[in-house]
């Protein structure tokens, strides 16, 4: 080819790829389908299909036997999937022809620019900058009571910024407050999680529920909305179902940053192929998003006594272990902290959390942020909310209606105000 052509070509290579890379996924035509294995020979199979396409999503791990899994498949890898399930007479189920559509008949109502004319607000979702303006305009008008801080770096090299409040003081009776520790939004695509956790920033300041008032005044409150910017910023411009980190791994992109804390790193319920969901990435803290944010947290040590780490959707309440069916040590404590805090959840508007230990609640996973807390950090209560919908909201829950965040952040808030009283009456925070 000739010197000109040639130049056209990679001409034309650069235009083609950048305009795909900004240019919104959507999912058209995507299949999804309910699987379920049978024996141990069925269940291989689906192991071997999970990570071996981006183009053929699993929405649920690959653990057990029986256990449901959804997967989404695009169009062009649907004969090839079908033929993989008919070869193995893998039963399946079609649940939606067209998951583009069941997306599109969720009215999420997404950020309006332009914050000059409404105040921020819980009535709708937010992107990163005008959470993070916002997070300033806090630390800026509350001097003493909100500073601000930077958990971490991100691969992008954004801030993984977050607000540390201080409400009555650093002291309460001579000595200094016990500490609660709230990362939100480590999963991309979860937005009603960092959306709950700016509620519940403004609820502490504002707030005069008294007993809200207590839970801002008893503790020192360290609170970071989102865990993982980047890829809170790429659901906004380019892909609303993306879950991890933007790192690249040769073809693929990202690990899942709930997969990749130094504890019992990739043992189970993790996957080791980089196009995967749940890629654990290449070694523990392999994210600069993790390793730096488990720095600050490293930072605090002996200052944080309760650790909250908020996602969507399921309306769970889980606990230590993910990598183990061994329950912790403190189990019995665990479970009336947990039976107080799922009664006062369905106090207000009748909402039904479930739960329990990590590994028998929901399935194996080792390497969350929540496990990493409790066994190395000896912080002693370390729980994970998965915020509405329900379970049955297959892939659609990850697009909460934004009228839905504010009775969600109400109930998640009577939820942490009866954790932490029952947390106090349980002897942590002394
Ligand atoms: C706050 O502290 C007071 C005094 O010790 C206590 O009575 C109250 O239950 C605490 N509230 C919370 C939510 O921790
Ligand atoms: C928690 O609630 C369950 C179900 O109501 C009950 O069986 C269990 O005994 C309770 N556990 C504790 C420690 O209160
Ligand atoms: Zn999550």
């Amino acid at each position: 080819m000739s010197l000109t052509k040639c130049l056209l070509f990679a001409l034309l290579a650069i235009v083609a790829s950048a305009s795909v890379s900004a240019e919104r996924v959507r999912y058209d035509h995507y299949r999804m389908y309910k699987v379920n294995s049978e024996n141990a020979k069925q269940l291989e199979v689906l192991k071997d299909l999970e990570g071996s396409s981006d183009s053929i999503m699993f929405l649920d791990g690959v653990h057990l036997v029986g256990a449901d899994i959804q997967i989404v498949v695009a169009p062009h890898k649907v004969p090839d999937f079908l033929e993989i399930l008919g070869k193995s007479e893998i039963k399946y189920e079609l649940q939606s022809r067209d998951v583009q559509k069941s997306l599109d008949e969720i009215d999420e109502k997404v950020a309006i620019k332009g914050r000059a004319t409404t105040a921020y607000n819980w009535a709708q979702y937010y992107e990163l900058d005008d959470t993070y303006a916002w997070l300033q305009d806090l630390a800026r008008s509350g001097p003493g009571v909100v500073t601000l801080i930077e958990g971490g770096k991100t691969y992008q090299g954004r801030s993984i910024l977050g607000v540390k409040i201080t409400k009555g003081g650093e002291t309460i009776n001579g000595k200094a407050k016990p500490g609660i520790f709230l990362e939100a939004g480590i999963h991309a695509r979860e937005w009603i999680a960092p959306a709950a956790a700016t509620y519940i920033i403004n609820q502490l300041l504002t707030s005069e529920v008294e007993s809200i008032k207590e839970l801002a005044e008893n503790y020192t409150w360290y609170v970071l909305p989102h865990a993982n910017p980047d890829g809170y910023v790429y659901t906004h411009t380019t892909d609303r179902m993306w879950r991890k980190t933007r790192t690249p791994y040769g073809r693929c992109f990202g690990a899942d940053p709930n997969r990749n804390w130094g504890f019992h790193w990739n043992e189970v319920g993790a996957s080791s192929s980089a196009c995967s969901d749940t890629y654990a990435g290449p070694s523990a803290f392999s994210e600069i998003e993790t390793l730096s944010l488990s720095k600050f947290i490293e930072g605090l040590k002996g200052k944080v006594q309760l650790y909250l780490s908020l996602h969507a959707y399921s309306q769970y309440l889980l606990y230590p272990y993910g990598h183990t069916a061994d329950l912790p040590d403190n189990v019995a404590d665990y479970e009336k902290v947990f039976n107080a805090s799922i009664a006062a959840v369905n106090k207000r508007y009748g909402t039904k959390y479930t739960g329990g230990n990590i590994y028998d609640a929901i399935y194996p996973a080792a390497g969350a942020s929540v496990d990493w807390a409790y066994g190395t950090q000896d912080v002693r209560m370390a729980f994970c909310y998965e915020l509405r919908p329900s379970s049955t909201s297959y892939f659609t829950g990850f697009k909460l209606p934004a009228q839905q965040i504010v009775p969600a952040s109400e109930e998640l808030l009577d939820s942490i105000v009866a954790m932490a009283t029952e947390v106090k009456s349980l002897g942590y925070f002394d």
